[in-house]
């Protein structure tokens, strides 16, 4: 049984199957999905709905306009964002998650902008072997919310 949970957000997804996975992901884990637009699809797109098959209209989606609206609403809510970024600075196994934490994944073909890192609180990172670019965001993703819902749940 789910007690606590944490959320997850997606910053301008390029791809509707990662984002219907994830929005699958978050219905059945109980974890509540922010949407930051613009993304490079619109979420009646099939694709979305083929991967999210029927959870993701049990999925709670949040979407904002903008990283500006977004990261206005969670600080006004109390929310720490935690980035999830191959470079980011702490082990992601080693990071203490709270109750309430958004963790926040990149854009598939470009991660997101400096301005967006320094509005974080925190970022981890999950250690691929040398001279690997990168996972797939919504494992990545599946990674960290497992991590961070093991500490907090
Ligand atoms: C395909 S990656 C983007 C890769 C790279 N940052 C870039 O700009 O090309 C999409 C997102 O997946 C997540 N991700 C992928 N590999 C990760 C890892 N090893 N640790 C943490 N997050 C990862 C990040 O949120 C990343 O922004």
């Amino acid at each position: 049984m789910i007690r606590e949970t944490v959320r997850l957000a997606l910053y301008q997804p390029d791809i509707a199957q990662n984002t219907g996975t994830l929005a699958r992901l978050g219905a059945c884990l109980g974890v509540p999905m922010d949407l930051i637009e613009p993304a490079g699809f619109d979420i009646s797109d099939r694709n979305f709905k083929r991967a999210g098959m029927d959870y993701a209209d049990r999925a709670i989606i949040e979407r904002h306009i903008s990283f500006e609206a977004f990261n206005e609403w969670r600080k006004a809510n109390g929310h720490r964002l935690i980035l999830g970024e191959t470079d980011g600075a702490t082990r992601y196994t080693d990071f203490v998650f709270q109750p309430g934490d958004i963790l926040l994944m990149g854009r598939e073909s470009a991660g997101v902008p400096s301005s967006v890192y320094e509005a974080c609180e925190a970022s981890v990172h999950i250690p691929q072997v040398d001279g690997t670019r990168s996972l797939n965001v919504a494992l990545a993703a599946a990674m960290l919310v497992g991590e961070a819902l093991r500490q907090v749940s």
